[in-house]
């Protein structure tokens, strides 16, 4: 099988002749610090030969409790926040029809999230679905103490063993957790559910070939194995063994840095013209997001979904201030076929394509975005994906893991941990009075006294 392909032919064009092989030996190099752990964050490389380290039986047990669920429940509320759901929620709308939630007909189970923010009503109304529904819910947080989480987790395993009762209730909870410390590892002993571990030295958001994705996708009636064989596919075709003129994640690393650093391009949009890739994105935002930016550096990383992006964010993009470049997932084969329709009328204007392929008009749409805002001085990288299929669902997702650690050291930064995260809440636990929080309680009232 093709592996997906990097093209950054539109993006060099905006750098001087050399600059961009000169980040060839420093992309290298740092391609050799994520498989030796030499550099910061080596505790946190697990993730790395993870798609080969993947035994048979472990993908049998996954498979087996997703089909316990599958039989048991119409719909599975997974819960977690960031690097605990991003990577599942990606792949399963990547891969479902876009409607099936809607009808609920058909052989899957409706996957929801939840636990990932603290909207009030966001949760009354999914407790108030969920009121008539035989559901089961997969609690995944590694700290098993995330607040956005917990509160779900809460609401979601009362209400399960109010409806289902506490027999049933145990069988179709799952915990997704570290092997000993925090809340959710507690409460998994505790009332017996079947819990998988998330191992120490794989982070949140490179977890998704842990059990914190592949458990829910399995839910969702999808091919795991074929997402690890492609993701293994990727670890080969990304390794060291592989040079720098042919190892994409390292050329991927090296044009958006140097991007970055030659021409000071401070935001990279990850484009798509395949709706069902949006929260490819999302995942993708935090990856990078969460890996870079750091002691005051970073690319800031945006996404948009075209064609509609075109019509609210397009004149931006092509006019607006000049620090941006794009990134495209070009998807080469759709999955089905529609053909443009004739109309007597043709009040549109449109008859002229008539009996063409509706995927033939986005493609021309994909090349003229993409001359228009080469021409509008926007560099353009091309990833391109054969289809989408979980075995090139897992070739992204392994690709842009990699490529994000050898970027955030070409950037000299460690990619692997988030201690910015931390601000937020220590400011929302003083607010609500947290104990153990007195000190900054106290600090933080007399600031806002102060309105400073
Ligand atoms: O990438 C990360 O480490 C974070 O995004 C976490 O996944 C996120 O904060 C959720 O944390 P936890 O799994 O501990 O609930």
């Amino acid at each position: 099988m093709n592996n997906i392909r990097l093209d950054i032919s539109k993006a060099k064009i905006f750098l001087k002749e050399g600059v961009f092989e000169s980040y060839g030996p420093r992309a290298m190099a740092a391609l050799k610090a994520v498989e030796d752990g030499t550099r910061a964050g080596n505790d946190f490389l697990g993730w790395v030969n993870l798609p080969s380290s993947l035994t048979p039986e472990f993908l049998a047990d996954i498979k087996a409790e997703a089909q316990l669920l599958r039989e048991n429940c119409e719909v599975i509320v997974v819960a977690g926040i960031g690097g605990s759901y991003l990577g599942s929620r990606a792949v399963i709308e990547a891969m479902s029809n876009s409607f099936q939630w809607l009808t609920n007909k058909g052989e899957n189970p409706t996957i929801l999230f939840a636990g990932n923010n603290i909207g009030e009503d966001y949760l009354a109304e999914l407790c108030e679905f969920l009121k008539d529904k035989t559901f089961g819910v997969i609690n995944i947080s590694k700290s098993g103490t995330t607040t956005e989480t917990a509160l779900a987790f809460r609401l979601l395993r009362k209400q399960c063993e109010e409806q289902r009762g506490k027999e049933m209730a145990r069988k179709v909870i799952v915990a997704i957790t570290d092997a000993k410390k925090g809340a959710a590892r507690i409460t998994a002993d505790q009332e017996g559910y079947k819990s998988y571990i998330i191992p120490n030295n794989v982070g949140g958001r490179f977890s998704v070939l842990t059990p914190v994705g592949l458990l829910p996708i399995a839910c969702a009636g999808l091919d795991i194995e074929q997402l690890v064989a492609g993701a293994k596919a990727m670890e080969e075709a990304t390794s060291t063994n592989i040079p720098f003129d042919k190892n994409i994640s390292a050329q991927y690393a090296a044009i958006r840095n140097a991007i970055y650093m030659d021409l000071g391009k401070k935001i990279e949009i990850l484009a798509n013209f395949q709706p069902k890739l949006h929260f490819i994105a999302e995942w993708w935002k935090q990856l990078y997001g969460e890996s870079e930016g750091k002691d005051q550096k970073g690319i800031f990383p945006a996404s948009v979904d075209f064609t509609t992006d075109l019509h609210s964010m397009g004149q931006w993009i092509q006019d607006g201030e000049r620090s941006i470049f794009e990134t495209v997932l070009s998807v080469e084969t759709t999955k089905h076929s529609v053909l443009f329709p004739h109309d007597d009328e043709n009040l549109d204007g449109l008859n002229f394509l008539e009996g063409k392929r509706v995927d033939e008009v986005n493609k021309m749409a994909e090349l003229g975005t993409q001359l228009a805002h080469v021409d509008g001085g926007v560099p353009n990288i091309r990833i391109i994906v054969p289809e989408i299929s979980e075995y090139y669902l897992g070739q992204i997702i392994y690709f842009f893991e990699k490529a994000c650690g050898i970027s955030g050291y070409i950037l000299d930064v460690n990619p692997f941990n988030q201690p910015g995260v931390e601000a937020y809440k220590k400011n929302m636990f003083a607010l609500l009075n947290k104990p153990g929080y007195e000190a900054e309680s106290k600090a933080i009232q007399e600031r806002l006294a102060n309105k400073k």
